[in-house]
């Protein structure tokens, strides 16, 4: 821990990418692994716009479900600790494959979303993008404007990355002389091409997860454990290194 600590303070343009697991301890599942959602239910049923076409309905209790599991999720003490790595200049930004929304209610302020975000509603007719406060009630939800099925504003198995966030993330990963790698299994491409890239720019690469990922094989440090613990603990070492 002190070694991560010590060349994180070091660093000049250190990143993070963060996965499910970040938000596991503010109650919000994962995807794979114990107890994960893609154990439940089957991705190709919810999570694809062959599925959002088959059944809208189906899709939407899903993701409803979803809004109202975040909605009753706080940030946890992973999600403060980046925050505060980006509050004390170490971290420069927080590349993200989760919806949730939560690293940004938890004060991080440049947060790169890859996936999109569920608080974001799209109409599959006119286009337009809207911000919602709170679960949508109505199912499937009509655009207000013209009428249109309204969709989640987020990124489905075979579908693009939003453009402006991919480039930001290729921009970020490319200048990083640090990722920090939280939470993900590293199995979804083309997210997990980031910290890949980043490698490949010569960033040392710290992963911190309880379990084994499919990024382990670039990891330079390998620190197996709980975000929520960890994290704050890399804090306070980073904090010593800086005074
Ligand atoms: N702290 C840190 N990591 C944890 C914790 C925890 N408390 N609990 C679980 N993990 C780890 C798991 O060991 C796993 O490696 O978080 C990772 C979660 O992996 P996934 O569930 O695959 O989530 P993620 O990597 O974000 O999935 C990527 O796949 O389904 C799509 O679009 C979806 O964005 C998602 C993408």
């Amino acid at each position: 821990m002190e070694e991560v600590a010590r060349a994180l303070a070091a660093s000049k343009s250190a990143v993070a990418f963060t996965g499910a697991g970040v938000s596991a301890e503010s109650g919000v599942p994962t995807f794979r692994g114990a107890g994960g959602l893609w154990e439940r239910y089957r991705p190709e049923e919810l999570a694809t716009p062959e599925a959002f076409e088959r059944d809208p309905d189906l899709v939407w209790r899903w993701y409803k479900w979803r809004q109202e599991l975040i909605y009753a999720a706080d940030p946890n003490p992973a999600h403060l600790a980046l925050a505060e790595l980006e509050r004390l200049g170490v971290l420069k930004a927080v590349i993200t494959q989760n919806v949730d929304g939560l690293h940004r209610k938890a004060g991080s302020r440049r947060v790169v979303e890859l996936h999109g975000n569920i608080w974001r509603v799209r109409c599959t007719s006119c286009g337009r993008e809207f911000p919602v406060e709170k679960p949508v009630g109505e199912i499937p939800p009509r655009c207000p404007i013209c009428g249109g099925l309204l969709r989640p504003a987020v990124v489905w198995f075979g579908e693009p990355l939003p453009r402006g966030a991919w480039e930001e993330a290729l921009s970020l990963a490319s200048s990083a002389d640090f990722m920090l790698v939280v939470g993900t299994s590293g199995a979804v491409y083309p997210a997990a091409h980031i910290p890949r890239i980043a490698k490949r720019n010569g960033a040392v690469i710290a992963v911190v997860d309880p379990g084994e990922t499919a990024l382990d094989d670039i990891a330079d440090f390998k620190i197996r454990g709980k975000a929520a613990e960890i994290l704050p603990r890399l804090v306070a070492e980073v904090r010593r290194c800086l005074t």
